[in-house]
C-alpha cells in the first residue's frame, strides 16, 4: 500500500544511522591522529604587593592580601593539533604550588582561544598574568611554584581533550615589596 512512504522510510532511517557512523568514526579517528604539541612556560618575574582583595569586592578593612605580579614567556607549537575535527584550541597557563594547608593548588595565569592553525604557533615575551594571582592564605611566604601550559582541544563532533606541557622549575615567590595601586 503505502510502498513509497515505506520505501522514503527506509532510505531516512539508514542515512540517518550511516550520518551517525560518520559522526562516531569522525569523533574516534580524531583521538588517535598523532601530533606532536610543544609547549613551555616560565617567569622572568615575580613581584608580591600587598593591597585591598578586588576594587570590586566589599573588603574594605584589610589591605593585606598579597598578589604576586609575575612576567611570563611562552613559547609553544600547537599546530600539529589543528586538524578536520578541531573547532578550536583552549589554551592556558597554570601555576602550581602547595601549602602546608592546602597541598594542591592551580591558578590560571594566562589563557587564550586559538581557533587558526596560523595562530597556534605562540610567542610570548613580558606577559603579565591576566587573573589575579591571590591565595587562599592570603600570604605568599614560603610558597614554591612552577608553570606550565594546558590546552583543551575543542572538536566539531566528539569528545574534548587535554593536554599540557611538563612543568618549569620551581620558582620562590619573594616577600612583599610594595603596594598595589
Ligand atoms: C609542580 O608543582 C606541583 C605542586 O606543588 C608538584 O606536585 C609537582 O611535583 C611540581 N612539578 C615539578 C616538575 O616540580
Amino acid at each position: 500500500m503505502n510502498s513509497m512512504q515505506n520505501r522514503a522510510n527506509a532510505v531516512m532511517a539508514f542515512s540517518i544511522s550511516a550520518i551517525f557512523c560518520l559522526l562516531g568514526a569522525i569523533a574516534f579517528s580524531a583521538l588517535v591522529m598523532p601530533s606532536s604539541p610543544a609547549g613551555s612556560v616560565g617567569l622572568d618575574s615575580i613581584k608580591v604587593v600587598t593591597g585591598r582583595y578586588d576594587k570590586n569586592w566589599v573588603d574594605y578593612k584589610t589591605r593585606n592580601n598579597e598578589f604576586a605580579n609575575t612576567v611570563m614567556q611562552i613559547d609553544a607549537d600547537l599546530s600539529s593539533l589543528f586538524h578536520w575535527n578541531t573547532k578550536q584550541l583552549v589554551v592556558y597557563a597554570v601555576a602550581e604550588y602547595s601549602t602546608p594547608t592546602h597541598p594542591k593548588n592551580q591558578i590560571v595565569l594566562w589563557d587564550s582561544i586559538i581557533k587558526r592553525k596560523s595562530d597556534a604557533v605562540i610567542r610570548k615575551r613580558g606577559l603579565r598574568n591576566k587573573y589575579s594571582l591571590i591565595d587562599v592564605n592570603k600570604k605568599w611566604s614560603n610558597v614554591h611554584a612552577n608553570v606550565s601550559l594546558h590546552w583543551n582541544i575543542v572538536p566539531y563532533v566528539g569528545f574534548m581533550t587535554y593536554g599540557r606541557s611538563q612543568p618549569s622549575e620551581a620558582y620562590a615567590f619573594p616577600l612583599p615589596s610594595g603596594v598595589q595601586t
